[in-house]
């Protein structure tokens, strides 16, 4: 564990990152040019100028480069953890191409063409625990590749073509080894010094059917051994002395011996067992061929040895079932016998001639499976009175054979807790219900995979069952036959004033299911009571909504996997009590806000019920647009999920504005504005039409007035004291000019009349129009003051025709930028100015009055 500390990826990680030297540069001039590469072509692409790329990592920084076609060690991330490379082409590793991996846990090279590794290729995995280098082309194994893997845990080399593991030993170093796989067809001899340095481990599996040589104790120093597989084909058939002595270098009482590939004609091929099967207490035998001559004497090895569990993988017997010879084994303290996958070759023969039932007598543990059996006598399992367990599932009962195997509901199997019938040709529920009542102690009943499709109305149990599975057959309906369930109604009457120990009492009389499994069935609803179930399993049916909570008090864990729900809610969830497990993806959800908003928040884990399985099985089915989408994914806008809210807002919103705006409006006089601009448009369609008229009846213009005078209110006192006077009664005597008439608004404008119309009259009737210009002109907001929005339009209008006065000195900067008219008339025009000095007056009068009479005369 320490080790592991100091080579930690964090204290590598800097030292393969140094020395830029040429190579490296190369090197990376090489990676770059193969990340171009990856990116034109697949990923998996091979080139013979370089090395290929393989990106396929995750999160995790596991890579599964396997099954891809290398026919070299591809290139990746320095990151990787684990690396799986099996099932590829490659036929090689080299020096470099497993440089700077200091990082990687799990190299997997298994199912490849690998000849040759360089004798260093493996000396920068520093933190390498398992390396798979099986079903591959070594003939010859090298010690110095696994130098310098001292965290090395599990090495498989088994399935290479070499015959003998080589010395110095490969696993001198390995301190670590706990699992340990080797040998193949080609593998001849083992040597005292080939596993020196091996000292534990808890898994040794050796395949050795054409071993030679074998140096007694090889294998010996070993201790503990936790599991160990040998296949001794050859040794076996051909050498049994040497088949002996492996056999007793490995067993030991702790330790469980796997012999596989077995092939045993005549006794002489069962003696190699004849002295270790004293000191094994675990024996499997995996794919092995026996005949009746084996059989018999492999019998009387096992008489009165300490053997406490046979099994038995893939058996073929060969002979008739004559093991005469073997009729008294005492087989007493085998308390585990199982037999999976056995075929007798010549099976009508067989059962008419075996007497196999004194073998199956005393096992407390008993398994036949998958083994075609489609009898277990009465006579039989009325000798099995210590069994407990039994399981005779994948074979071919049937409710008559049943019948016969449980004595017709006479007692038999008084002791067995357990009964496993699940993948027979079963039909009745009525009668299995009726045969396993006898059956006091049974707590656990398996007929899972059956082919029961009804159920009757009610059924009587062993009141000690605690777990049915009846998942995978055909039920398209429950009734109250399910062990000590209640109807609703029945629960109706449940007086609610009892006190809790009186309940609980009840609960116990009631029922005492704690695991109901009826998954993979055709189950549309469920309304059965189950006071103390814990676990109930739903998978696979039809529901479209979940079961209703109130029924299942004590309900801890809910499988409802694949089924046709719609949706669930919290006060769903809240109705069962207890529950803490709930797994329900797979469904044909609809993603409404409500559901999304509520699954998204159990998924988190903010509810008081964990969801178990994957998030990503949680999926809408509807509404179309979100078919196919992860709950966890989907993202409902406000819109559709708080419709009233989101109304109710924007139009508050939208209300809130229009009235700030109209505000706005009003306070910047718009209205008035508008009505002015409106009132204008109108009055000067009118002067025009007037214009138009005059036109048609020849007449000229009537021009009655010399000039218009647009002013401030506040110069008003100017022009009537200065201007009017001047200009209407002259009365310089010495230069006597006769008068010129003027149109002010205040005197002029007809009153009753839109103040439009008068200033379009007045403009028509003038010559010309004086601007008398001065900081209040300019100040004056127009916004406020109707003449102010008259000067705003008479510039528009009057422009050529005018003349400006300045009553007081005032630069073309002053004016407020919005009458840029009058700016650009500023800039252009010449403009006469007010004088202080009285004496200069006359002057300016003079010029004024040849500026409005020049124009006359011109004309
Ligand atoms: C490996 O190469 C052989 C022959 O060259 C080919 O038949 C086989 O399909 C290849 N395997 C893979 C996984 O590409
Ligand atoms: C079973 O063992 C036989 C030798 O007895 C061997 O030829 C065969 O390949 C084995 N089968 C399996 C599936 O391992
Ligand atoms: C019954 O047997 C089947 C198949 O062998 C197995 O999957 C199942 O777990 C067994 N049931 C029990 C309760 O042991
Ligand atoms: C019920 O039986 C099925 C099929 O044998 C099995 O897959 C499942 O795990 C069993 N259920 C429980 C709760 O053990």
């Amino acid at each position: 564990m320490e080790k592991k500390t100091f080579y930690s990826p964090t204290f590598c990680r800097p030292f393969h990152l140094i020395s830029p030297d040429t190579k490296g540069m190369k090197h990376l001039g090489i990676l770059a040019l193969f990340f171009f590469l990856s990116l034109i072509q697949d990923q998996t692409a091979n080139r013979d100028d370089g090395r290929p790329t393989c990106s396929r990592c995750d999160l995790h920084h596991s890579c599964n480069c396997s099954f891809s076609g290398f026919t070299h060690v591809p290139m990746v991330t320095d990151q990787a953890l684990s690396l799986d490379l099996s099932l590829n082409n490659i036929t090689m590793v080299t020096q470099d191409d497993l440089m700077g991996h200091s990082w990687l846990r799990l190299l997997d090279l298994h199912g490849n063409r690998l000849a040759e590794i360089h004798p260093s290729a493996f000396d920068s995995l520093w933190s390498l625990e398992e390396l798979d280098l099986s079903d591959n082309q070594l003939k010859f194994l090298n010690s110095k590749w696994f130098n310098k893997l001292e965290l090395l845990e599990h090495l498989n080399l088994i399935h290479n073509p070499y015959s003998f593991l080589g010395s110095p030993s490969l696993f001198l170093g390995l301190s670590s080894l706990r699992r340990l796989m080797f040998g193949g067809p080609d593998l001849k001899e083992l040597k005292r010094e080939d596993l020196s340095g091996v000292t534990h481990l808890e898994e040794l599996t050796v395949s050795a059917n054409n071993l030679d040589r074998y140096d007694s104790g090889t294998f010996g120093d070993i201790w503990p051994l936790g599991h160990v597989t040998l296949s001794l084909h050859g040794p076996f058939l051909t050498n049994p002395a040497l088949a002996a002595a492996v056999l007793n270098d490995v067993s030991y009482p702790d330790t469980r011996l796997t012999l596989s590939d077995l092939h045993l004609p005549h006794y002489v091929s069962v003696q190699p067992l004849k002295d270790a099967i004293n000191m094994i207490r675990y024996l499997s035998l995996r794919n092995a061929s026996l005949s009746d001559e084996a059989c018999a004497f492999l019998l009387g090895l096992l008489d009165g040895v300490p053997l406490r569990s046979l099994s038995l993988e893939g058996l073929t017997l060969t002979g008739q079932g004559r093991w005469v010879t073997a009729n008294r084994t005492d087989l007493s303290s085998m308390d585990e016998f199982s037999a999976s996958d056995v075929t007798i070759l010549d099976i009508l023969t067989f059962a008419k001639v075996s007497e196999i039932q004194y073998l199956l007598q005393h096992q407390k543990k008993l398994s036949i499976i998958n083994s075609k059996m489609f009898l277990l006598s009465c006579y039989l399992t009325q000798m099995m009175v210590n069994t407990l367990y039994l399981d005779v599932s994948d074979n071919l009962l049937t409710d008559l054979t049943l019948s016969y195997m449980l004595c017709d509901g006479d007692e038999t199997l008084q002791e067995l807790r357990v009964l496993n019938i699940s993948g027979n040709l079963l039909k009745s529920l009525s009668m299995l219900s009726r045969l396993v009542t006898k059956l006091t102690k049974l707590t656990q009943l398996d007929v899972s995979r059956t082919g029961y499709s009804s159920m009757p109305p009610s059924c009587s149990w062993p009141s000690t069952m605690r777990y049915l599975n009846i998942s995978r057959a055909k039920l398209t309906i429950v009734t109250p036959c399910l062990p000590k369930s209640l109807e609703v109604q029945d629960l109706g009457q449940r007086p609610e004033n009892l006190p809790t120990e009186k309940m609980l009492y009840i609960y116990l009389l009631l029922g005492s299911l704690k695991v109901l499994d009826l998954s993979y069935n055709d189950l549309k609803e469920f309304v059965l009571t189950f006071p103390i179930l814990r676990e109930l399993h739903l998978s696979g049916n039809k529901f479209l909504r979940l079961p209703a909570g109130g029924q299942y008090p004590n309900l801890q864990t809910l499988m409802i996997q694949s089924n046709t729900l719609n949706s669930f809610s919290l006060s769903d969830l809240q109705s069962y009590r207890r529950l803490q497990n709930l797994e329900a993806g797979h469904n044909k959800f609809v993603c409404s806000c409500g559901f999304v908003t509520f699954l998204r928040s159990q998924l988190t884990g903010s509810g008081h019920v964990k969801i178990t399985d994957k998030y990503q099985t949680y999926v809408c089915d509807s509404p179309l647009y979100l078919q196919g989408e992860a709950v966890s994914h989907v993202s409902l806008s406000i819109i559709q999920c708080q419709p009233v809210l989101f109304v109710s807002v924007s139009c508050g919103v939208t209300l809130f504005l229009g009235l700030l705006v109209a505000g706005l409006l009003w306070r910047c006089h718009a209205f008035w504005f508008l009505k002015m601009t409106w009132a204008w448009l109108k009055a000067k369609r009118r002067s025009q039409r007037r214009r138009r008229n005059r036109n048609t009846e020849e007449s000229d213009p009537l021009l009655s007035f010399d000039a218009f005078v647009s002013y401030s209110e506040q110069d008003a006192s100017w022009v009537e004291n200065f201007l009017v006077p001047e200009m209407e009664e002259p009365s310089d005597s010495e230069n006597p000019t006769s008068p010129l008439t003027l149109c002010l608004h205040k005197r002029d404008f007809l009153p009753g009349h839109w103040i439009m119309d008068n200033i379009m009259s007045a403009i028509e009737r003038s010559r010309r129009t004086i601007f008398i210009l001065s900081e209040n002109f300019v100040q004056s907001d127009w916004c406020r003051y109707e003449l102010d929005f008259s000067h705003f339009w008479l510039f528009e209008t009057g422009g050529d025709a005018a003349i400006l006065i300045l009553l007081e000195p005032l630069s073309k900067d002053d004016v407020p930028k919005r009458f840029c008219k009058l700016r650009k008339l500023m800039s252009s025009t010449t403009y006469l100015e007010w004088p202080e000095d009285e004496e200069r007056r006359p002057e300016f009068w003079r010029s004024l009055r040849n500026a409005l009479r020049g124009d006359k005369e011109q004309n």
